[in-house]
């Protein structure tokens, strides 16, 4: 069988890039509107995955990328059609050559005032544009240009090219995959996802052409999917009539709300934000105190409340003070919750939050102390520990200036006495419409399932209804809205009906209130991927949920013609759909709880969906869930994809996408998708994570492992020791082709991801085999190792990077001498390369690490701070760690330390002294100790940081030079 694309090369620094900008567009990435998701995959990333499935390689493999780049309009000449934006003119003359200035520009231009030459009519402007455009690296150019998906794709004379190399006849994306399929499998390609989450596989390769079956054991990721390619994919009239819908909806709703008269007050103002907070009774006074941990609500206007003790009524006024003074605001910062304890505001006194909860630990277990809602519960009983108050309302004021322009003007206020009437007012409207709208569906009436993040919720606000998240205005808005969604079309009221869960996950007791000044506004209840209860949160009104309503479905270019398409609720390991491809996207490693989050969602969907989708089942069968890493993970893992080999033929191929961690996930993957019956062929690593994402993990890079697998289909067995050596060949071979396709200007891989070529190199050889006669697939399979403890594969891939290691020489370093040294002195060498390339980013140097077989690498480091990471100098490390086994016994580490000498004594000679005494034979090792000092110099002279370290090495080198017997 021909081997495809993606087999043999990919080019994965541009689709990092590429996959990055599409991360970086927020929401108005293509799917991201329709609703909420974890863990979507870039449409870019399919797309050339799909792509790179289907092409074949040739002889060629540098054409065959040029093709294949072309094909993305990822090439200079797509790149160009891409341009949306002029560069301006200071852009223009700062990133343009010398040559082009001077053609360009007059003389007498500078950085801050760039002159153009008279004689630069608009069409040598435009070649200059295009000129210096070309000159930029990649992710430059990216800033100028669409995504390749909001194109049409590449030009007519592209296709030519394109056809030529290719055999083809196409002139779309659409007609080529067409094609190809065709000639493969005599029909245009099917590609199966059953992991299909918020729908992002499926929907490309339905816009690519190609039939599509999708399923998700949840049903709200089968409602997204299926949205995706009718709603997104619908095409302008569908968007258009589910716009006017959308539109009808939320006016209905404001005469409503209007007319219950439950949003303005009486000077005309209407509210737009809402704050509650939680109130408990303080163990030392029996006052009700208000919780919060900050009591700011507005930076930009300094607005802040005020606890300010009603004696009579054991209770606390809150006053709003706007445009507080600096000790009041400054006051306002510490609230009544501080590190997790409540504070009493009279005597200062300290309450863990659990002892106000009541929780006690009886025999063993803790028993959470409070009462657990019923369903009829809407609003905290009066005996409850925990009561909620509103306590800031913000008005919209609109007037006109004397200009008679239109001005709206913001008020935060204490509610007074109509406020109050009002928020009873809504929670009697609630009450009345409560229990019909929970049998219609309107509002939810599911109990929360325990789990991992459902147990927050009940233990620490006894909630154990999904509409317990919500308060009394929230419900009745929703319910509203709710109401209204009588249409009969299927595509509006599905569109509608996810509207309902973009007004629940914007607009839940789970948002936080945010006082940023550039965006003061409730975030969204999964800014992070819990359900964390808050002690105050922010509702709100109805005039802030137009933008979460009226949400604009993405303009794809085509409108999708799904040719056949099937999408369904349904546990992977039951599917019994054939297709040529499965790509998937495993709940791996990635310790979300789908089942659990979605059903925040599916509270709000489950009495509609088997009326749309007769079929579909509405619940979120948390006991099928894949999760974990344990035995029961892996033993379902192994039925899914033993599942999706047999229902793929002998030539079709599967691609698994999972996020990169150590090398032994990579090693339990590798052996469940073996005992699937499938052979790894190719392994590589897209970055996918915005720096924001992987800040908040703690700053890590994360990487997408995109994993090539076909059949297996060999009878061959083989011992460990036979495929020790043809693993050093092939992962050899594997760098070796890898260097020769690098491009030289933008190069397409680093580092670790020869280290990762590695890792799928090691893989491929070991899943070749039928069979390893040293190792027990099940016995592996269901062993639970220790930490640390490493299985027979995790040893095989470690000695392949081991083997790659050596080949990442570092620029001017000797080779020999590059192998004589040890890992460590390998991670610190190779990490002053990367730093004085002006590489800070943590997450390179925790790869760099990975890619050593080191565990520990911060002793190496002076920082770990996001961006700012580095490794220690000479001076910074002293005698740190001198001695110590490992990296403290190194020649390395005894030169930093005879540079700190040699600066500290601010003589060459102490250097020398230190190593003449340490080193045991110093005379043998002396070339070796210049060598390290000269690459030292040479590499840390352009690192500020280095400052007289760099001389005091300089000095001892030329010292150590002139030392002779
Ligand atoms: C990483 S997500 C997929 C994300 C998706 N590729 C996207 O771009 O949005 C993994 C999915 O596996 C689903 N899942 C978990 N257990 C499953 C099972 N037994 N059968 C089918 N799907 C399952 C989860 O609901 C989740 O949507």
């Amino acid at each position: 069988m021909r081997k495809s694309f993606i087999e043999v090369q990919f080019p994965v620094s541009k689709i990092s890039k590429e996959s990055y900008k599409e991360r970086k567009a927020n929401y108005s990435q293509t799917l991201t509107g329709l609703g909420k998701w974890w863990g979507r995959k870039p449409l870019i990333l399919v797309r050339a995955t799909l792509l790179g499935l289907l092409m074949p390689a040739s002889d060629d493999p540098e054409k065959d990328r040029r093709i294949f780049l072309k094909i993305l309009t990822m090439d200079d000449e797509g790149m160009l059609l891409r341009k949306n934006r002029n560069l301006s003119l200071k852009e223009l003359y700062q990133y343009a050559t010398l040559k082009q200035r001077t053609k360009y520009f007059l003389p007498e231009s500078t950085e801050e005032e760039p002159l153009l030459r008279p004689e630069t009519d608009t069409e040598k402007k435009e070649e200059l544009q295009k000129e210096v455009f070309l000159n930029l690296g990649y992710d430059d150019r990216l800033k100028y240009c669409l995504r390749p998906e909001q194109i049409e794709g590449p030009l007519p004379q592209a296709w030519n090219e394109i056809n030529a190399y290719l055999g083809t006849r196409a002139h779309s994306l659409q007609e080529l995959i067409q094609e190809l399929g065709e000639r493969q499998f005599g029909h245009r390609p099917r590609v199966g996802d059953a992991f299909c989450g918020g729908g992002s596989i499926p929907f490309e390769a339905a816009r690519l052409g190609c039939d599509v079956y999708a399923s998700d054991l949840n049903p709200v990721a089968t409602l997204l999917t299926w949205a995706a390619i009718h709603l997104v994919g619908g095409g302008p009239e569908v968007q258009e009539e589910i716009r006017k819908a959308q539109q009808e909806v939320f006016e209905a709703v404001d005469r409503q709300i209007t007319e219950w008269g439950i949003e303005h007050n009486e000077k005309g103002w209407r509210a737009d934000a809402y704050l509650y907070c939680v109130e408990a009774k303080s163990p030392a006074t029996g006052y009700w105190v208000p919780l919060a941990p900050s009591w700011i609500i507005s930076e930009k206007y300094r607005v802040c409340a005020k606890l300010e003790p009603d004696h009579q009524n054991k209770r606390y006024r809150i006053r709003i003070i706007t445009g507080a003074d600096e000790k009041t605001f400054k006051a306002a910062e510490k609230g009544t919750i501080q590190d997790g304890d409540m504070v009493c505001p009279e005597t200062g006194n300290r309450y863990p939050v659990s002892t106000i909860r009541g929780d006690r630990y009886e025999n063993g277990k803790t028993i959470y102390g409070l009462r657990q809602w019923g369903n009829d519960d809407l609003v905290p009983r009066p005996g409850d520990v925990f009561q909620e108050r509103l306590y800031c309302i913000r008005y919209v004021e609109t007037c006109t200036d004397e200009k008679g322009r239109i001005q709206t003007l913001r008020h935060y206020v204490e509610p007074d006495e109509n406020d109050l009437r009002r928020e009873e007012k809504v929670l009697c409207l609630l009450k009345e419409r409560f229990h019909q709208w929970q049998k219609k569906g309107y509002i939810p009436s599911k109990r929360i399932e325990r789990g991992y993040n459902t147990e927050q919720p009940i233990r620490e606000r006894g909630w154990t209804y999904w509409h317990h998240l919500f308060n009394p205005r929230q419900l009745l808005y929703n319910g509203a809205f709710s109401f209204y969604n009588n249409y009969e079309n299927k595509l509006i009221k599905v569109a509608l009906l996810l509207g309902i869960g973009k007004l629940s996950n914007w607009n839940s007791k789970l948002c936080r209130w945010l006082q940023d000044p550039a965006n003061e506004k409730g975030a969204d209840t999964f800014s992070n991927q819990a359900l964390n209860t808050l002690f105050n949160y922010s509702v709100r009104s109805f005039i802030k949920l137009d933008s979460v309503w009226i949400y604009k479905l993405s303009q794809t270019f085509d409108s999708i013609k799904p040719f056949n398409e099937y999408i369904e609720p349904k546990d992977a390991r039951l599917i019994q759909n054939f297709s040529e491809f499965w790509i998937t996207d495993p709940p791996y490693a990635d310790a979300i709880n789908y089942h659990e989050l979605a059903d925040f969602f599916l509270a709000w969907y489950e009495k509609h969906l088997p009326e749309l989708f007769p079929g579909w089942y509405a619940e979120s069968k948390a006991a099928l869930a894949v999760k974990g890493s344990g035995q029961d993970f892996r033993e379902s893992m192994v039925e899914c994809y033993s599942n999706f080999t047999r229902n793929m033929p002998d030539n079709g191929a599967q691609v698994v996408m999972f996020t990169h961690q150590d090398s032994s996930v990579w090693a339990d993957l590798a052996l469940i998708l073996w005992a699937s019956g499938l052979q790894v062929t190719a392994a590589w690593t897209i970055q996918t994570e915005t720096e924001s994402a992987g800040l908040k993990k703690g700053n890590y890079v994360q990487g997408t492992v995109i994993m090539v697998l076909r059949k297996q289909k060999s009878q061959e067995t083989a011992f460990l020791s036979d495929i020790q050596a043809d693993v050093e060949f092939e992962v050899r071979e594997q760098l070796k082709s890898m260097m020769e396709l690098d491009d030289k200007e933008d190069p397409n891989f680093s580092d670790t991801d020869y280290q990762l070529a590695a890792y799928a190199a090691a893989l491929r050889v070991l899943t070749s085999y039928k069979r390893i006669e040293d190792i027990d697939i099940q016995y592996e399979l269901m062993k639970e190792r220790k930490p640390g403890e490493k299985s027979e594969i995790e040893k095989i891939i470690d000695s392949a990077v081991a083997v790659a290691c050596d080949y990442l020489v570092p620029a001017g370093f000797d080779p020999n001498h590059w192998r004589m040294l040890s890992n460590d002195e390998r991670f610190y060498i190779k990490g002053l390369e990367i730093q004085s390339h002006g590489e800070y980013r943590n997450g390179v140097y925790q790869e760099l690490a990975r890619g050593f077989g080191l565990r520990q690498y911060n002793q190496f480091l002076k920082t770990t701070k996001a961006n700012e990471t580095r490794l220690m100098t000479a001076t910074e490390f002293g005698a740190r760690g001198l001695h110590d086994e490992g990296f403290g016994k190194t020649l390395l580490r005894n030169v930093l330390f005879a540079i700190h000498e040699t600066r500290k004594e601010e003589s060459p000679q102490a250097g020398r002294n230190w190593l003449y005494n340490e080193m045991p034979d110093y005379w043998n090792q002396r070339e070796r100790i210049i060598l390290l000092l000269k690459f030292i110099v040479r590499t840390c002279a352009s690192m500020e940081h280095w400052g007289d370290d760099i001389k005091a090495a300089r000095l001892l080198a030329g010292y150590i030079e002139n030392d002779h017997v």
